[in-house]
């Protein structure tokens, strides 16, 4: 194919798992046209334990390293509303996130990795992460091996607010770890006209959810960064009854693994100092999510040069409070994830969200490069 015939290929490719999204852990059908795909190239598969996601290694002609290309493939329960001619036909589900774009452009590197064999000083495992929205698809990945022997590791992410034709590379932090905490604050029921009767946990879980700002505006030096968001009360079931209960849920986002264990340490003493305050007690449960994404600089140094001979424009990207599980590859070998620039009208997660096609062939050809590099480079350590 040439690269005309390659461009067109991907964006069919990219249109059909647009059409057929499937969820996390679910992505049966996506699974197999993968497979298709790769066996169309003949890419051996490697075996896998897991139900879902594709895993293949691209062995190059001379001997060396393997390096790792992740993208992920599943999709979201959001109802399309962008009225694409090939929109989503299944209900409910969207490629709200890109993972469709992410997929095309690691078949169209492995083209390019198949067809440029003899340059290949080692080999490509090829990565198609299932239940990524989930965060916890990298981690089964992981455990199933398909990391083992690995010594880098590359990924993307498509970034709806840059222009197609650049890329933002940044070592070091990147996007957030996410912790997910619930509380359930009890305290007394009673007649709304008689609170003295009874411990009103709605007056200490005002003061609670006031006390948590002060974790970010008091605690964490203004020169680093975290969120605290309290996103969903529940309380009472009428306006004359004092309930004897209030449960409160919702989410931290730190991007440094110290700072994310002190706001841990101090959200505990809040709630638990106030609950005792009021004379009430908290039941905490912790959700502990990705830890944040770190590039490593060796990694970045590579990536950015292969970026850069591929003319696109190297932006040094704003940090991203959303989380994403490659955070876990990078615990385990060096590693990059960038923001590919995608053009879109809206951010990931909208149900108009949408991404520039012309951006396919450019990120299929950056992960080629970027693999190629890496193999070559004696940096990675
Ligand atoms: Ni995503």
């Amino acid at each position: 194919m040439n690269p005309q015939e390659l461009e067109s290929y991907l964006i069919s490719v990219r249109r059909h798992l647009h059409q057929y999204p499937e969820l996390s852990n679910h992505e049966f059908e996506t699974t197999k046209s993968i497979e298709t795909w790769l066996k169309e190239l003949a890419i051996p598969i490697r075996n896998t334990d897991l139900k879902t996601g594709v895993f293949a290694d691209i062995k190059g002609g001379k001997p060396g390293p393997i390096v790792a290309i992740r993208a992920d493939i599943d999709a979201l329960p959001i109802e399309e509303k962008t009225g694409l001619p090939y929109a989503s036909k299944i209900k409910g589900v969207m490629h709200a996130c890109g993972h469709d774009f992410h997929t095309a452009a690691l078949i169209g590197a492995a083209y390019l990795l198949k067809e440029n064999l003899s340059q290949l000083n080692g080999s490509v495992r090829l990565i198609f992460q299932p239940a990524e929205e989930l965060g916890g698809g990298a981690q089964h990945v992981i455990k199933d091996g398909q990391l083992d022997g690995v010594e880098a590791i590359i990924g993307l992410h498509n970034k709806p607010e840059l222009p197609v034709g650049t890329i933002g590379i940044k070592e070091g932090p990147l996007m957030a770890a996410v912790d997910r905490f619930q509380i359930v604050l009890y305290g007394k029921g009673s007649h709304a006209a008689l609170p003295q009767n009874g411990n009103d946990p709605i007056v200490g879980a005002g003061q609670l959810i006031t006390a948590l700002q002060t974790i970010v505006s008091r605690n964490v030096s203004p020169l680093h960064s975290a969120v605290v968001s309290v996103t969903k009360i529940i309380g009472g079931s009428t306006w004359n009854v004092i309930p004897g209960e209030v449960s409160l849920e919702g989410t931290i986002r730190t991007f440094d693994p110290m700072i994310r264990e002190e706001v841990k340490a101090k959200f505990y003493n809040i709630v638990n100092s106030i609950a005792a305050a009021f004379s009430q007690e908290a039941e905490i449960s912790w959700f502990p999510g990705p830890p944040p994404l770190v590039n490593h600089n060796s990694v970045t140094d590579i990536v950015k040069r292969a970026a850069e001979k591929q003319s696109l424009e190297v932006i040094h990207p704003n940090l991203s409070t959303a989380g994403e599980d490659f955070s876990y590859y990078l615990l385990h070998c060096p590693g990059h994830f960038a923001f590919f620039g995608t053009n879109g009208n809206e951010d990931w997660h909208h149900p108009e969200f949408t991404i520039d096609e012309s951006a396919i062939l450019k990120a299929a050809y950056f992960l080629y490069e970027s693999a190629r590099e890496l193999l070559e480079s004696q940096a990675i350590s």
